[in-house]
C-alpha cells in the first residue's frame, strides 16, 4: 500500500484528536510531546511502507522489553543516553562553560543510599575471590582549580563476573558491595580499594541484545567505574572511567567513552607501594583527578532527575 495520506487533513485531525489536543483537560507538555512523537511514527509508517507484520513485532517487543525492565539498558544502547550528554555538552559550550571532568552517562544500575566514608573505602568485601586488587585515588578540584575538601564522591562497579550488586542474577553480592560514598578529606582527596571490574554484556536472552543482533552490533562494555561527585557551589557531575587495556575501550555499545576517562592503570608489585597502601600483594592503581563545573547563575542547570532504586 503506498497511498500517501500523511499530509490530508483526515489525518492531521486525527492526530490531533489521539493526542488530546482538542481536550481541556491533561497535561499540555504530554500533548505536544505525543503529539510530536506520534505524528513522527505515522508519517514513518507512511515513508516507509511500515507493515502490519513489522508493527505488531514492534508491539510486542515493548512489551516484552518492559516485563524485562531492560528499557533503561536499550536506551544507552541505542545511543539515546550519550545524545542527551551531547546536547549538554553542546548547551554549556553556548554558554562559554568550560567543563572539567567530561560527563557520561549515568547507566541504569545506580543504587541510592550506599554506606558513607570519610577520605577513603574499601568497596568490596573481600568475597569476589577472582578479583585483582585496585587502589584508585586522586583529588576533586572546584572551578578554580582548588582542591574541595568535603566533595561528595559516590562510586560503583560491578564485579568480575561484571554484575551488580541489587542486580546480580546469581544473588551472590550483598547490598551495597562495591558501592561507596566517600567524603573528600580536608584537601579534597578520595581513595578506594576495590578490585578491577570486568567489562558486562546485555542479557544474552534479552530483548536488547536481540535488538542489537537485528542491527549487526554487540551489546558490550568495557570494563569501567560510575561516578557521582557532588560538592557545594558547583554542579554535580555524573561519568565513569574506562579500565585502560580493554579491549572494548573504545568499542561500547552504550557509547560512554569519552576522551579523558581512560586514566593510566599501573601494576605495582614492589615492596614500598604495596605497604603504602596497607596491602598485601601486588594491586593495580589508577590515579584519576576530578574537575567540577560551578553553578550557573546560583543553580545546577543540568541535574537529571529520573527514577533510581533506592535501598
Ligand atoms: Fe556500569
Amino acid at each position: 500500500m503506498a497511498a500517501k495520506i500523511f499530509n490530508t487533513s483526515e489525518v492531521q485531525d486525527f492526530l490531533r484528536l489521539a493526542s488530546g489536543l482538542n481536550q481541556s483537560g491533561g497535561n499540555p507538555r504530554a500533548k505536544q510531546i505525543i503529539h510530536r512523537i506520534l505524528s513522527d511514527l505515522f508519517k514513518a509508517i507512511e515513508d516507509l511502507n511500515i507493515t502490519s507484520d513489522e508493527y505488531w513485532a514492534g508491539v510486542a517487543y515493548l512489551n516484552r522489553l518492559g516485563a524485562s525492565s531492560e528499557a533503561g539498558l536499550l536506551s544507552p544502547g541505542l545511543g539515546l543516553d550519550r545524545y542527551f550528554d551531547m546536547r549538554m555538552d553542546a548547551e554549556d559550550e553556548a554558554l562559554g562553560i568550560a567543563n572539567g571532568t567530561p560527563r557520561t552517562i549515568e547507566g541504569p544500575l545506580y543504587v541510592s543510599g550506599a554506606p558513607v566514608a570519610q577520605g577513603f573505602a574499601r568497596l568490596d568485601d573481600g568475597s569476589d575471590t577472582a578479583g585483582h586488587t585496585l587502589i584508585m585515588h586522586g583529588t576533586v578540584y572546584g572551578a578554580d582549580g582548588q582542591p574541595l575538601p568535603g566533595a561528595q564522591v559516590e562510586v560503583w562497579h560491578a564485579n568480575t563476573k561484571g554484575f551488580y550488586s541489587h542486580f546480580d542474577p546469581t544473588g551472590e553480592q550483598k547490598p551495597f558491595n562495591m558501592r561507596r560514598t566517600i567524603i573528600a578529606d580536608g584537601q579534597g582527596r578520595y581513595k578506594f580499594q576495590s578490585i578491577v571490574p570486568v567489562g558486562y554484556g546485555c542479557p544474552p536472552d534479552g530483548p536488547t541484545q536481540a535488538l542489537l543482533n537485528q542491527l549487526g552490533r554487540h551489546g558490550n562494555r568495557p570494563a569501567h567505574i560510575h561516578f557521582f561527585v557532588t560538592a557545594s557551589g558547583h554542579r554535580k557531575l555524573t561519568t565513569q572511567i574506562n579500565i585502560d587495556g580493554d579491549p572494548l575501550v573504545y568499542d561500547d555499545f552504550a557509547y560512554a567513552t569519552r576522551e579523558g576517562l581512560v586514566p593510566p592503570l599501573v601494576e605495582r608489585s614492589d615492596a614500598a607501594s604495596i605497604q603504602a597502601h596497607g596491602l598485601n600483594g601486588p594491586f593495580a592503581e589508577i590515579v584519576f583527578d576530578i574537575t567540577l563545573s560551578a553553578l550557573v547563575d546560583g543553580i545546577d542547570n543540568q541535574i537529571v532527575e529520573r527514577p533510581r532504586l533506592a535501598a
